[in-house]
């Protein structure tokens, strides 16, 4: 074969390949601005099964930018910074009618962690100084009644600063580690007169670096065999946290670089396929960026090094796992692993060198990345269209209803500041994926049914749609996502089912009804019991959601 006919035949595979991918490769995506300010910075965020988004950032920010309602101030004695505050540090963001709302912390929520009970409350966990054992709680307001956060001070057993944690099959939630915590408990508790109420993790003091500590905000995802996987600084373990035993140990990953605060990187489970009905479901975790080694002492004295451009793959349920490695289009630090509807990751946020902490990076990185989960490796990565607003430390992402994902924050300042490099961001963008644009308008499908959205396990569900274009039946399946709590680059409870499709029909002959049959999760392991969303989607095109409540 002749160099030029090599070439003619590797650019027609080329071409081939390009082409089998345009049905579901759009235009980059869209980013909008919502809010030029919601007053405070969106450090963390949770959205509600009333389509409203929690939003938090630290009460010794100094003053934010949003009053409190009625001329109400917060006298708080053992506050760092004001201790006569009359603004907000919370706010409920309104997704729908794009409206916001200040609301009322008490005491310091920095850094804290939550998640949201199987009744919709959420339920946050620490923070720091007053706030560090404090247990708050946000019943989801309903109509036009407003609800704010309730303190439970004193709740948690030891501070809780930078912890992670995840719901449990049994609807409460563990709470891991935290700064100098190298130990967990469960909120609520079960027993509330046992003696002991901490239970110790030494993994957390293996992964501990020593100035750099590399093991804050772990990531955590219970899997399909009801252990925990938890991965802090290069390595990970399957734990048994009713038994306090470590069931397996993971290799380290590869490089050994640290992915976790304050190198941050990120992670995400992929999608837990229930594809038959006696099948094992695998588990699969991804794991990106990140910063090398040192980085957070370099940056300490103003060396901002390059961020990891890999990502690490593991499948979690084999007998004997190994990482496999993937590389980014680019190095980052800080960014979010959103799951989308359709079970492809957005990696979003963050910067290019340096690590979390103040003032500590340089290099926004402005264009997402799409990862394509079911693409050959090498083919998996996507850049889109770029923000043009830096979202550094203390930024958070989150995926709504009807497919968009929500972005806030940035404050890489110890206060709110708005000069200089990075300043404060209070704004709130949307970015809009690329299933989104019209073009694949004729693809999208529409729930039309009216089903119970109380659901149990293990039952059939009966979905009714309508797709403008022809279906394709065999590209057509139903997700169901857990949205997350976010904060620090990390999802917590996020979690994205694709479901047993047991049929597709057309309903009553017509050309565009039809009906997908599913079989909802068939466990609390798999799919421990609250709110989910549920997504119709065709070659890759997402409906627009559905809430749903599972117990
Ligand atoms: C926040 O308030 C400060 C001082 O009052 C002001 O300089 C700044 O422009 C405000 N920022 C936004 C985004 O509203
Ligand atoms: C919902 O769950 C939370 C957290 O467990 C609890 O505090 C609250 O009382 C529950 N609300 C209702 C209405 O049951
Ligand atoms: C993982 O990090 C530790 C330091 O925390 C280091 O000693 C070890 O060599 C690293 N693992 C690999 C594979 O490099
Ligand atoms: C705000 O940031 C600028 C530049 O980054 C810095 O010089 C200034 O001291 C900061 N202001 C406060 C009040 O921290
Ligand atoms: C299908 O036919 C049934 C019975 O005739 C009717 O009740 C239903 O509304 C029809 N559904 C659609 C989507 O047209």
């Amino acid at each position: 074969m002749t160099t030029a006919t090599a070439t003619s035949l590797l650019f027609l595979l080329l071409l081939l390949l390009v082409s089998a991918d345009t049905a579901i490769s759009g235009g980059g995506g869209k980013w909008q601005l919502l809010q030029k300010s919601i007053g405070i910075v969106g450090m963390h965020m949770q959205l509600l099964q009333n389509d409203r988004v929690v939003i938090y950032d630290r009460t010794d920010f100094g003053l934010s930018n949003l009053s409190l309602p009625n001329n109400r101030c917060r006298h708080n004695p053992n506050e760092e910074v004001v201790k006569t505050d009359c603004t907000a540090h919370s706010v409920e963001y309104d997704v729908v009618s794009n409206t916001f709302r200040p609301l009322f912390v008490q005491t310091d929520v920095w850094c804290s962690s939550g998640y949201v009970s199987p009744n919709g409350t959420l339920v946050q966990t620490g923070g720091f100084n007053d706030g560090d054992r404090t247990v708050r709680t946000f019943p989801p307001c309903s109509g036009s009644s407003t609800c704010d956060w309730i303190e439970f001070p004193g709740q948690l057993s030891v501070r809780r600063w930078y912890a992670t944690n995840h719901k449990l099959p049994d609807g409460r939630q563990i709470v891991i580690g935290g700064r100098r915590q190298f130990n967990y408990e469960f909120y609520p508790k079960s027993d509330l007169l046992a003696t002991q109420h901490v239970h110790s993790l030494q993994f957390l003091v293996q992964t501990n670096d020593i100035g750099a500590e590399n093991n804050l905000y772990p990531f955590v995802f219970l899997n399909v065999d009801g252990n925990l996987f938890i991965f802090a600084n290069n390595k990970s373990i399957l734990f048994n946290y009713v038994k306090n035993v470590v069931v397996k140990t993971y290799p380290d990953i590869p490089n050994g670089d640290p992915r976790c605060y304050p190198s941050t990187g990120s992670a995400v489970m992929l999608p837990l396929k229930m594809l038959q009905a006696n099948s094992n479901v695998e588990a699969e975790v991804l794991v990106c960026g990140g910063a090398p080694k040192d980085s957070f002492k370099y940056a300490k004295s103003g060396r901002f090094i390059g961020a990891l451009n890999t990502c690490g793959r593991i499948k979690i349920t084999d007998p004997n796992p190994k990482w496999v490695m993937e590389t980014m289009p680019k190095g980052r630090v800080m960014s979010d692993m959103i799951m989308l509807p359709n079970g492809n990751v957005l990696i979003i946020n963050g910067a290019g060198s340096g690590t979390a902490g103040w003032e500590y990076a340089r290099d926004p990185i402005l264009n997402p990345f799409l990862y394509k989960i079911d693409n050959p490796i090498g083919l998996r990565f996507e850049v889109q269209n770029p923000t043009n607003i830096p979202r550094m430390y203390h930024s958070t992402a989150i995926l709504v209803r009807d497919g968009r994902v929500i972005v806030a924050g940035s404050n890489p300042h110890k206060y709110y500041n708005f000069t200089g490099m990075f300043p404060t961001e209070l704004s709130v963008e949307a970015f809009s994926p690329s299933y989104l644009e019209p073009n694949f308008d004729h693809l999208r499908p529409r729930i039309v049914s009216q089903f119970q959205n109380q659901l149990v396990y293990g039952q059939k569900l009966s979905v009714q749609f309508q797709v403008e274009a022809m279906l394709t039946q065999h590209l057509v399946y139903v997700t169901m996502l857990a949205p997350p709590f976010n904060t620090h680059s990390f999802s917590m409870n996020q979690r994205l089912l694709v479901l047993e499709t047991t049929k597709v029909t057309n309903v009553n002959g017509t050309s565009s009804t039809y009906e997908i049959e599913v079989v909802t999760p068939k466990s609390q392991i798999l799919a421990p019991p609250g709110f989910y969303i549920i997504f119709v989607v065709h070659q890759q095109i997402p409906s627009e959601g559905i809430w749903v409540q599972i117990l």
